[in-house]
């Protein structure tokens, strides 16, 4: 069965919603390890509370290579196949990339390439966009950058503020991971410049 490696560094919502589709057999894998690289992580507490392997490497103070190549050890003791970021708020390094090619999936709460980085709900509202979404996609050296997999639009409406957009849009995050998680799992796809093709 294939091996999940998890890497959060808050909330861990996204992270539920994935055990609970691993839980339901919608995903046919198992989750290997949860790593945040914040020991207050409300995921990591989560991930415990369901009796999964939940690893903290503190980040704070360490420089990029060096931290990520502590991750990539554990994550290979754990013998994972697939890293899942849900809610990773790091740029990884090239050394990270380089050990897992076509193995890194992250999501983020926009329709890239719209509004990458932090607050990306925030910079759409900003923005006056009259639709937003989430998308996963496949992680490279940029800051969410990468071939995409699935994405999906939801309205912004009039009287939205922030918290109101994230609630929509996060919903669906929830939904679209799960389904991007068994196409890679599935194999049933290819790579053709930037563009991923199903089927
Ligand atoms: C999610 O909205 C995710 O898309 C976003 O952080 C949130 C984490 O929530 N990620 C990014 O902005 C990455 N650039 P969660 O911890 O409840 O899954």
């Amino acid at each position: 069965m294939k091996r999940l490696g998890i890497l959060l560094s808050g909330r861990g919502s996204n992270f539920e919603a994935i055990a609970d589709s691993v839980g339901a057999g919608r995903i046919d894998a198992e989750i290997a390890v949860v790593l945040s690289n914040r020991p207050e992580a409300r995921g990591l507490e989560i991930a415990r509370s369901r009796g999964l392997n939940a690893v903290c490497i503190p980040s704070k103070g360490l420089d990029r290579e060096v931290y990520d190549r502590m991750v990539v050890e554990e994550l290979k003791k754990n013998r994972v196949d697939l890293v899942c970021l849900a809610g990773f708020m790091r740029l990884l390094s090239a050394y990270f990339i380089r050990e897992f090619p076509l193995r890194i999936l992250n999501i983020h709460p926009s329709l890239l390439p719209a509004f990458p980085g932090l607050d990306a709900q925030h910079q759409a509202l900003e923005h006056g966009v009259k639709l937003s979404g989430c998308t996963v996609h496949f992680v490279d050296e940029n800051l969410d950058s990468g071939p995409i997999l699935i994405q999906t639009a939801v309205p912004v409406l009039d009287d939205d503020t922030a918290d109101s957009l994230s609630a929509r849009i996060l919903k669906q995050e929830h939904r679209i991971y799960t389904e991007a998680i068994r196409l890679v799992l599935s194999r049933k796809f290819r790579i053709e410049g930037r563009r991923v093709i199903a089927g």
